[in-house]
């Protein structure tokens, strides 16, 4: 069958991508991406050639590339990685946001009623729940926890999550959503707070924590991710929500603390900054639902994922060091210089 990845040349598109041809490769796989800021074709260097796999340059707003690949295509699933992914920009700018996020999703929707799908399967975050207090470590996010949001991007997942429900209720679209916890791993963007601490770190720059560094993130190796999705679209009850966490909370501090003392840098560089705007305490997921129903459990501890991780990003510098030497550039000086 084929299956069309939005947003395939980010981070967990890519390594979805890269999941499937592996473990399906009997599947045909049709990236569809229009290289922001954060998509990257190098990432897919690797899948380029394969016969089974084609990338195409689309905006996932543009309903007339969107008909046109789907008429070409006829896909039997749809998965929903396209997003603009960045609270720090959501919060300086979340027009963008809103216009992939929500109307994006309504046109890939749209699009798999007008030609028939087997699946639509939308990948949304636990941001959708808001956030948790720190001194309360009995409580977590279900499915049915309420959306109660922070941030515009947040905002903008829930949004498109509502829909997805929506054209499920309304329509009968098969659909399915999944909402996981932060994840990490290879090809994370640098901007986002492990493979910038990893990067700073190895360019001897300081490491700059928000606050006071004791917001709680639940941390999941990024393939632990793509086998959820893989489960869910493949045996996952349509109309379905499926929450996908590994019980792994830090706080943030005490990762940056971890990634010093691996690459061997002082503690010194830590620089204590002016916290995000709206900034989520704590996310903590209950995964039960995923691990009765479909039988998922993590598999990579966060001892070897982080090694693993930080192995990467030694072993692939000419990835990283691209991306942040150019247009990257600009963002890091606005973001970074006064606060
Ligand atoms: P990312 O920012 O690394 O990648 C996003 C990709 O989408 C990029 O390749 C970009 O080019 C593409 N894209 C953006 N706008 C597009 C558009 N209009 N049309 C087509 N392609 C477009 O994001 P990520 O971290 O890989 O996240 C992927 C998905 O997973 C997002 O929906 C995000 O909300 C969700 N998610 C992420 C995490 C996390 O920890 N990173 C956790 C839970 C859920
Ligand atoms: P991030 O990777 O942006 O993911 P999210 O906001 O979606 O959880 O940030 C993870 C945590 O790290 C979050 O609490 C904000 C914090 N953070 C910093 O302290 N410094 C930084 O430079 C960045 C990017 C994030």
């Amino acid at each position: 069958m084929t299956i069309i990845v939005t947003g395939g040349a980010g981070f967990i598109g890519s390594n979805f991508i890269f999941y499937q041809l592996k473990h399906h490769p009997e599947d045909r796989i049709v990236c569809l991406d229009n290289l922001t800021y954060a998509g990257n074709l190098s990432t897919l260097a690797s899948v380029m050639d394969r016969p089974n796999f084609r990338f195409v340059k689309a905006d996932i707003c543009d309903r007339e590339a969107v008909n046109r690949l789907f008429d070409e295509e006829k896909p039997e699933i749809i998965v929903n990685f396209a997003a603009e992914s960045h609270v720090d920009r959501s919060i300086e700018d979340p027009g963008v946001f809103l216009r992939t996020n929500i109307l994006g999703t309504q046109v890939l929707m749209d699009a798999c009623r007008k030609y028939g799908i087997g699946r639509y399967h939308q990948v949304s975050t636990d941001e959708v729940y808001g956030d948790l207090p720190l001194d309360r470590p009995d409580l977590f996010f279900t499915e049915e926890t309420p959306i109660h949001t922070s941030s515009p991007y947040s905002a903008s997942k829930a949004s498109a999550d509502l829909l997805v429900l929506a054209y499920h209720r309304t329509f009968g679209l098969p659909v399915t959503i999944s909402r996981c916890s932060n994840n990490y791993g290879p090809y994370h963007f640098p901007e986002k707070l492990i493979p910038l601490m990893i990067a700073n770190c190895l360019n001897d720059k300081p490491l700059p924590v928000y606050g006071k560094g004791e917001n709680v993130r639940d941390w999941l190796y990024v393939e632990d991710h793509c086998k959820a999705i893989d489960l869910i679209i493949r045996k996952g009850r349509v109309g379905e929500v499926y929450n996908i966490g590994g019980h792994n909370e830090m706080k943030n501090i005490d990762i940056v603390k971890l990634i010093c003392k691996a690459l061997d840098k002082p503690e010194s560089l830590i620089t204590y900054v002016t916290d995000r705007k709206g900034h989520d305490m704590r996310y903590a997921i209950d995964p039960t639902k995923i691990h009765n129903e479909l039988g998922w459990l993590p598999e990579t501890k966060f001892a070897d994922g982080i090694k693993k991780t930080i192995q990467w990003y030694l072993d692939n510098r000419d990835w990283w060091e691209e991306i942040i030497s150019g247009e990257y550039q600009n963002y890091y000086e606005k973001m970074y210089a006064n606060r």
